[in-house]
């Protein structure tokens, strides 16, 4: 099975995009699944460019298995992959192969169908990952390339695609983005010191991948209790392709007046969530332009439900969870987080200083959450812990 790399925002790719840029040097691959897995690297580079569309990335090999062409859906709205690919490749495509990590579009959207420049340009196979399930495609793609004539083959690498592609078929699927959590923590699992200092636990590479990250998300989410703690400014610096705007959850209302959040409203989407009745305790924050968007509330809070599904209405893909420890905890307690990015770093703490997850937990073992797709990599002094909350049952999980 192919590897999906989940690496992908951090900085190789942007070297191997410098090099690509520099040199337009196709790769020479042997086998199917080695073009394909290709197409994957060539998809990330859309990354929070694309969104709420999916990456997708597409290779044209020649009549004598040759890469004449290849793309990747770079911005919304713009051409798709198979379009970009096929104009790279020109003439040159006619008899080849077509490999597209998504199923091609058959309908006009913001661009015409891609089936229809694939046919143009006389492709004579397409290997297709995964079925797109946006309703207007749903193997009407791949059935009009058939009924062409076209040779078309479904399902080389769907395992990676469907990872790939997990927060635009969320969104589809459920309304609500792709939950993304992140915590950085000390070797004995301390998110902080027992008087709440935490800057900086992680080393400044994995900071660096943070922000990284961040350039990438339609939201980066906090509590009350960490926006009173670390006076974050939560922007992406360097600025990345997209503009996460910041949220924060208080059901008291009860923020500060001063701080960077509040100052830089104008500057940065910047959206409260709270309670009917606290909205007076936020005039002067919607005064310095906060959005203040009033929720309803369970035992916990902020009914964590209710503010994925305000920002799935807001066609919000993937969102950040950055923190703290009650938030996370309530966003677990609530199956409502689907991937975890964790920086160990070799700190010791000690001492009755909070963890990265509170809530109610769980009271067996058994039900503990478990992670799929696993990966761990060395970051600076930290280990970078990577993986996607099990979907199985867990009589089912290993
Ligand atoms: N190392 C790291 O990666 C990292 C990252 C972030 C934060 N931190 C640390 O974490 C600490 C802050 O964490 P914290 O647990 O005290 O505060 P928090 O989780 O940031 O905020 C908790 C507050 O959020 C509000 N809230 C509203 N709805 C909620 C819901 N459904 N569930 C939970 N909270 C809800 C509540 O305020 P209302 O009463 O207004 O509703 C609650 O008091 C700080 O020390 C900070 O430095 C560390």
């Amino acid at each position: 099975m192919i590897q999906l790399t989940l690496t992908t925002t951090i900085g190789f790719l942007h070297n191997s995009w410098m090099n690509y840029v520099m040199t337009m040097e196709y790769p020479s691959c042997s086998t199917d699944s080695q073009w394909m897995e290709h197409a994957f690297t060539l998809a990330e580079r859309g990354r929070g460019a694309v969104e709420p569309n999916p990456v997708v990335g597409a290779v044209v090999l020649d009549a004598e298995n040759r890469c004449v062409g290849e793309g990747w859906h770079a911005r919304f709205g713009g051409p798709h992959a198979e379009v970009h690919a096929l104009a790279a490749a020109g003439e040159r495509a006619r008899g080849g192969t077509l490999f597209v990590t998504l199923e091609p579009c058959c309908h006009f959207g913001k661009t015409p169908p891609c089936t229809e420049a694939i046919l143009a340009a006389g492709v004579r196979r397409v290997v297709v990952a995964l079925h797109d399930p946006f309703p207007k495609v749903a193997g009407g793609g791949i059935a009009c390339l058939r009924a062409a004539g076209v040779a078309v083959e479904v399902g080389l690498g769907e395992a990676t695609a469907q990872v790939q592609n997990a927060p635009y078929r969320k969104l589809l699927r459920d309304g609500r983005p792709w939950v993304l959590a992140k915590w950085a923590m000390s070797w004995d699992g301390k998110i902080a010191t027992r008087t709440g200092d935490s800057r900086w636990i992680s080393s400044p590479e994995s900071r660096a991948l943070v922000h990284e990250l961040r350039g990438r998300v339609d939201a980066i989410i906090v509590g009350r209790g960490t926006v009173h703690r670390d006076d974050p400014l939560l922007t992406a610096r360097p600025a990345g392709p997209r503009v996460a705007t910041r949220v924060i959850v208080t059901a008291s209302g009860l923020l500060p007046e001063q701080c960077q959040l509040r100052k830089t409203a104008r500057e940065y989407p910047t959206m409260i969530v709270t309670t009917a009745p606290h909205l007076d305790h936020l005039s002067g924050w919607q005064a310095d332009g906060a959005e203040i968007v009033p929720m309803r509330t369970d035992d916990t809070g902020i009914a964590i439900a209710a503010l994925l599904d305000e920002l799935g209405q807001r066609r919000m893909t993937r969102v950040l969870l950055e923190g703290g420890s009650q938030l996370l905890g309530s966003f677990w307690d609530t199956n409502c987080v689907d991937e975890a990015w964790i920086f160990v770093a070799p700190r010791l703490i000690g001492g009755p200083a909070p963890t990265p997850v509170a809530g109610r937990g769980v009271e067996r073992l058994t039900q503990a959450i478990r992670f799929e797709n696993v990966q761990t990599q060395t970051i600076g002094a930290d280990v970078w812990i990577r993986g996607i909350r099990s979907s199985l049952p867990p009589e089912q999980q290993q």
